[in-house]
């Protein structure tokens, strides 16, 4: 076999070269990492939330390391929609790698606003639409944790743009498969997940929360074996792409995430701890499939052989008996 394997996936109408992308809010929006890595091989970059107007986000201290993780509780800041169209896009419009905004409104109208303003910058090749966050008051999770008003935004964010739209799901939920659900049938062309999972952590010398925001978003490998979880319960509830999220840190990673069905995935806190993370996990990924001589990473996706264990023990069981 060749030294290349074909990395190519199809997330929802965008044609990906890897199945890697960055996850929003932890490249920035992709300039900062400019000097660090060739932005270009990248599957896609997903950029920082985006709202109408500018927004501060949460009072510092907003970050916290825990025990394989961190929780950050930024609350969403950002350069709001004219700057980035102004001081941003110049930059990524360069880049041949596809660029997914990512976005959030604090009712319906802003995220259809800000759809329909998306809709008309032809260099973007889709949209994230964040029903997730944990840390604003307003907009984000209040939408996804309810199956009626998840269906509700997305709906209005489809009717205001032909762009590919992939939906991101919080974790923060008791079923995450009725969400999903809803806004497949509400029209996303892909569903993300997962958001961060929400977590406190206290100083035990001042009795206070290590955040001024008291709750944060659990991010990094301590959720990984939740976010697979999720991401194999969704995908055999929904026929549209799935992209898997949460503690991604190597190639071994991802692949677990591409074994249980997912179409492609993002890399969130580990660009926080090394820079060029995205970049080794797409060259394992590849050097994984040629050492296998599997040609394709559609080869690999879904594979997860969950029956062996059930029959293997059934078999067990009857010479037992
Ligand atoms: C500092 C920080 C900022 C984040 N900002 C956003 C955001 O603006 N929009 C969003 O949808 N998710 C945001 N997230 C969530 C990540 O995109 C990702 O879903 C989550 O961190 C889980 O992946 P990870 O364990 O690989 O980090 C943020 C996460 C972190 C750590």
């Amino acid at each position: 076999m060749e030294n290349k394997a074909d990395l190519k996936v199809n997330i929802g109408g965008i044609e990906l070269k890897n199945p890697v992308m960055t996850a929003s809010g932890t490249f920035g929006y992709a300039s900062e990492f400019e000097n660090l890595i060739d932005l270009n091989r990248l599957g896609a970059i997903i950029v920082k939330g985006l709202s109408l107007k500018p927004s501060m986000g949460n009072p510092p201290p907003r970050i916290v390391e825990t025990p394989r993780g961190m929780l950050n509780a930024i609350g969403l800041e950002n350069v709001g929609f004219t700057s980035f169209v102004e001081e941003k896009l110049p930059f990524l419009k360069e880049l041949s790698t596809p660029i997914i905004i990512n976005i959030y409104g604090k009712d319906i109208q802003e995220y259809a606003e800000l759809a329909s303003r998306i809709n008309d910058i032809k260099e973007i090749a889709g949209i994230e639409v964040n029903i997730s966050c944990p840390n604003v008051k307003a907009g984000g999770a209040a939408f996804g944790t309810d199956p009626e008003a998840a269906c509700k935004v997305v709906k209005a964010v489809r009717d205001n743009t032909g762009k590919p739209l992939m939906v991101k799901l919080t974790p923060n939920v008791t079923d995450i498969t009725l969400i999903a659900r809803s806004v497949e049938d509400a029209g996303a062309d892909s569903i993300s997940l997962i958001n961060t999972i929400t977590g406190i952590a206290i100083d035990i010398e001042t009795r206070r929360p290590k955040l001024a925001n008291i709750t944060g978003g659990l991010s990094g490998p301590a959720i990984k074996p939740i976010a697979l979880r999720m991401v194999w319960q969704v995908v055999q509830k929904v026929k549209i792409p799935v992209i898997g999220v949460g503690g991604i840190m190597t190639a071994e990673d991802a692949l677990e995430f591409l074994i249980a069905g997912a179409a492609a995935v993002q890399v969130g806190t580990a660009n926080l701890i090394n820079p060029h993370a995205t970049i080794d996990i797409i060259e394992g990924i590849e050097a994984f499939l040629i050492k296998r001589n599997i040609p394709r990473i559609q080869d690999i996706i879904g594979t997860l052989q969950t029956n062996s264990y059930h029959e293997e023990h059934e078999g067990t069981r009857r010479l037992m008996n």
